[in-house]
């Protein structure tokens, strides 16, 4: 999704915290989870374990609030438990927010505030803390929020002021939590408080934010730190002493924003240091659950410990790479590791909470979306957590199992948005291809890869693909096609068919891979379909001048009639937001056709032909990085700036990164160029400054020289590791060119790599120059395509596949984890 889609104290921790040189720091140090919280980031900022479900954060009244926070001049309205990070559309999850007031005006309850725009609150400036594990915030009554998580739990330490900052106030803190969730969607809900232990419990039914269906979410909030003396319920602006409430829909809109509802617990003074606790776990199935979590979780309220732990599972996690960094800047490393860490927060591990279906499979969530992460994230958690990728794996083949079709979007147990094609399938094949394997059931997989590309679902909104009568019989989506098997929204043909494409590119890899040899022919043939797009004579022209460039993918009627859109519609040069996921989108989505044309990753070779061979290719690339066209922001963007590698010019790839990294991703916190989309805009960031950016779905990886003097993986599966690193590198980043390579001491001149290397381990060397050398230009050196390099012609059955003398990547050896399936 695009950026612009739709729309006191310190913390004990921090204050025996010493200055850290350089030299000592770790990737851990430099990690600024507040990077992308402006500027249409809607990055999450707040606590959270790797892939955890508890999310603990800040949200702010309005504004760009999709991940919680922003780092904007918005009030605080509260402090809830689960969100996603990145997302474009409405804001997500947020539910039961829990607010702190320092005591009512005359020991009046009613003089509190309970609505969320009536207790929002300015934040104080320079107060916010964030690192991984951790949040803090200042707000202007003096109260600090702290907070913390374990897996399904959220932990927040409230320091109130010894006198309150509201007139006619003693300290006696009374804590609300609201029946309620970022984007304002409870319809039914209920709240419980005890007298006795000061324990609300809860739960409502919510929609998902840019999904169908409806999802219910159950909380258990305990107090530690002080004596309790009484609980209640509030409606809309006023509190009572009633012990139960509930809320149900009854055929009227009785959302949060017309009838706001919760419960309260009020205290006196604490005991110690002003500090208040507040442990909330959360769950999808019940309050016993939510409650049974919490009480694992974190049974006595230990802030600092529960830190701890969370901060050394982080400093765990990124330790798989090491840096030198070589004397590069910090905005640089800070980017960097902020970019890896951001990879690590989604998809979330719901095991245990799917109320949909026993498995004992893994169940996780929040593909948020697949069209956005197939690209970058999933490639890079597999380099850096096999372990969690293969877990992802079998969760999205188990929903596969229970509802039918892989996901191309997910997120809170609810169905989410397709925007292209069916990008599981791209997920699924990287892993194959990446010795992602224990406990996959292989048969499944291609069963459900075989199913996106056959059945058509009557909701292709959700899963799936449309139009496929037109696919198979035309070789197409046709604009305004005639579709009676499945209803979706008929826009993005052109962008829809070139997806389609190289889904089915990457099925006929796995058709091969495990001997269906026909299916292999037919799929093959049906991923050159781009073809079929693409008008050889259409010219494309900006503001009347013309590019001089010819030859662009154009959508098509049913009747083979071509129909017109201007090359450069929705580019940033005309019209850029006119081709999103609503009724009145267009033929091509969240970008132009000039951008789509570049799209045929499994066969760059034949586009490079198409397109009047390397040079003229290599110019028109150029021109789409240079003349504004491409935006960044954007995750099909990120492919486009290492196609230089198809056409012989590895340097080129190089310098493009150069030219991306850090002008539009940075450690500012608008530094990156549009939604992180839960990570991807992190991943680009980090597999790029690696120097080792994927063409997923394959197993290729463009080398282009590390930002930093040397870079080591250590993989998770096999336990070796891999090193890249640089000769004659300048931290000023002007020897980017790649001379000459050595793999293990060898010559090395192909310019990509496979994942063998992740796995067996080595060392690659680049010896860098001032210039653009030979290295990695000649046929050989290229990544594979269908179509041999400068040749192309590939027949519609295939015919031409795989020059195995080029295209050395699909003789590599089966890998064992597979044998399974293959006998
Ligand atoms: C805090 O910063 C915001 C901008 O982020 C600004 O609008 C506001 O005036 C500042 N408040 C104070 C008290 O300086
Ligand atoms: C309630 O909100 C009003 C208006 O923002 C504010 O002045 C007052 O201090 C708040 N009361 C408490 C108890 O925080
Ligand atoms: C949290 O979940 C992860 C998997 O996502 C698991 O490896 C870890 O053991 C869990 N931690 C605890 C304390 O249960
Ligand atoms: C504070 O209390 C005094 C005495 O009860 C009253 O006169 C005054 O109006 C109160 N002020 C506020 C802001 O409530
Ligand atoms: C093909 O279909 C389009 C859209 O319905 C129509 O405008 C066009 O005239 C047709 N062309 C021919 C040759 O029938
Ligand atoms: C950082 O990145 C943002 C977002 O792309 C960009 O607007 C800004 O100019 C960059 N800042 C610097 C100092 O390069
Ligand atoms: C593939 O992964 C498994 C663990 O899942 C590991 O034992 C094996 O060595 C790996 N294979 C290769 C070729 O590295
Ligand atoms: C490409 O190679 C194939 C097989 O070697 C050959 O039949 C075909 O004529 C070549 N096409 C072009 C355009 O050179
Ligand atoms: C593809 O079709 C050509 C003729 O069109 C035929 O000669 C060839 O054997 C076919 N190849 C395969 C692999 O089916
Ligand atoms: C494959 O490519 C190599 C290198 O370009 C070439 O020498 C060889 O003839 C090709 N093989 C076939 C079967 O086309």
């Amino acid at each position: 999704m695009s950026g612009l889609w739709k729309t006191a104290l310190t913390a004990a921790c921090w204050a025996i915290a010493l200055p850290v040189t350089n030299a000592q720091k770790s990737g851990f140090d430099y990690v600024d989870p507040l990077i992308g919280t402006t500027n249409g980031g809607h990055v999450f900022p707040g606590a959270t374990l790797p892939f955890g479900m508890a999310k603990a954060g800040a949200d702010v009244l309005g504004g760009e609030n999709q991940g919680g926070f922003s780092s904007d001049g918005a009030d605080i309205m509260g402090f809830s438990h689960m969100h996603d990070s990145g997302t474009g559309g409405s804001p997500s999850l947020g539910n039961f927010p829990i607010f702190p007031q320092a005591g009512c005006p005359n020991n009046d309850l009613n003089a509190c505030n309970y609505t969320s725009w009536e207790r929002a609150t300015p934040r104080v400036n320079g107060t916010v803390k964030a690192h991984p594990g951790y949040f803090a915030i200042t707000l202007a009554s003096q109260i600090r929020a702290e907070m913390t998580v374990t897996n399904h739990t959220a932990l927040y330490r409230f320091t109130f002021p010894e006198t309150p900052f509201t007139p006619n106030t003693t300290l006696s803190p009374v804590m609300l939590v609201e029946l309620s969730d970022l984007p304002m969607t409870r319809t039914n809900g209920k709240i419980s408080a005890s007298a006795s232990s000061g324990r609300l419990t809860g739960g409502g039914t919510f929609s998902p934010s840019f999904g169908i269906g409806s999802y219910q979410s159950f909380f258990c909030l305990d107090f530690s730190g002080a004596d309790l003396i009484d609980t209640g319920v509030f409606a809309n602006s006023r509190a009572g002493r009633a012990k139960q409430l509930s809320v149900r829909a009854n055929g009227v809109d009785n959302s949060p924003k017309i009838r706001p509802a919760g419960g309260w617990a009020h205290f006196k003074a604490p005991k110690k240091n002003g500090q208040l606790l507040a442990r909330v776990g959360m769950s999808f199935i019940s309050e016993a659950k939510a409650c049974a979590n919490a009480e694992k979780e974190i049974p006595d309220f230990d802030f600092d410990g529960t830190l701890r732990a969370a901060e050394n599972i982080w400093k765990e996690k990124l330790d798989v790479i090491k840096i030198k960094d070589g004397g590069v800047s910090d905005v640089l490393l800070k980017a960097f590791w902020s970019g890896v860490y951001r990879s690590m927060i989604s998809p979330q591990d719901y095991t245990g909470e799917n109320p949909k279906w026993q498995s004992s499979e893994p169940y996780y969530d929040s593909f948020y979306c697949i069209w956005d992460s197939f690209r970058s994230i999933h490639p890079l958690i597999t380099l850096l957590d096999p372990h969690s990728q293969t877990l992802m794996v079998r969760s999205l083949l188990d929903i596969y199992r229970y509802e039918g079709k892989l996901p191309d979007c997910r997120m809170s147990h609810c169905k989410g948005f397709t925007q292209g094609g069916s990008n599981a399938d791209i997920v699924i094949a990287d892993a194959y291809f990446k010795n992602i394997s224990a406990g996959i059931d292989w048969k499944l997989a291609y069963e459900a890869l075989i199913s996106d590309a056959e059945v058509e679902p009557a909701n292709w909104d959700v899963e799936g693909r449309g139009g496929l009568e037109s696919w198979k019989s035309l070789g197409y989506i046709p604009t305004e096609d005639f579709d009676i098997l499945g209803v979706g929204t008929i826009t993005r043909s052109v962008s829809r068919t070139v997806e389609y494409a190289y889904n089915d590119f990457v099925i006929a890899l796995l058709a091969k891979e495990f001997g269906h040899m026909d299916d292999y022919r037919k799929y093959l043939g049906r991923s050159g379909n781009w073809k079929n797009m693409f008008k050889t004579d259409q010219k494309s022209d900006i503001k009347g001048t013309d590019t001089g460039f010819v030859g662009f993918l154009q959508p098509r009627y049913m009747n083979g009639t071509w129909g017109f859109q201007d090359p450069i519609f929705c580019s940033p040069l005309l019209e850029f937001t006119s081709c999103y996921l609503n009724p009145g989108g267009h033929e091509t989505y969240e970008g132009s056709s000039w951008l789509y044309t570049f799209f045929v990753p499994g066969d760059m070779a034949t586009l490079i032909t198409t397109l009047g061979g390397a040079d003229s290719f290599v110019a028109r690339l150029n021109y789409l990085h240079e003349s504004g066209i491409l935006y960044i922001g954007d995750e099909q963007g990120f492919l486009k700036v290492f196609l230089y590698h198809y056409a012989g010019r590895p340097a080129l790839s190089a310098t493009r990164a150069r030219f991306y990294i850090p002008s539009q991703f940075n450690d500012t916190i608008n530094g990156i160029p549009g939604n992180d989309d839960s990570g991807a805009m992190g991943s680009f960031e980090a597999l790029t400054m690696m120097g080792i950016f994927p063409n997923a779905g394959q197993d290729v990886y463009f080398i282009t020289p590390p930002f930093f003097e040397s870079v080591s993986i250590r993989n998770g599966q096999t336990g070796k590791t891999a090193t890249i690193r640089n000769i004659n590198f300048d931290p000023s980043g002007k020897n980017v060119y790649i001379q000459s390579a050595t793999l293990d001491g060898k010559p090395y001149t192909r310019n990509w790599l496979q994942h063998s290397f992740f796995l067996e381990g080595g060392t690659l060397e680049l010896t860098l120059g001032a210039s653009e050398s030979k290295w990695g230009t000649r046929v050989q050196d290229v990544p594979p395509s269908l179509g041999p390099f400068g040749n192309g012609t590939v027949g519609g059955n295939g015919t031409g596949a795989y020059n195995s003398t080029v295209n050395r990547r699909w003789e590599m050896p089966r890998l064992d984890g597979h044998a399974g399936w293959m006998s």
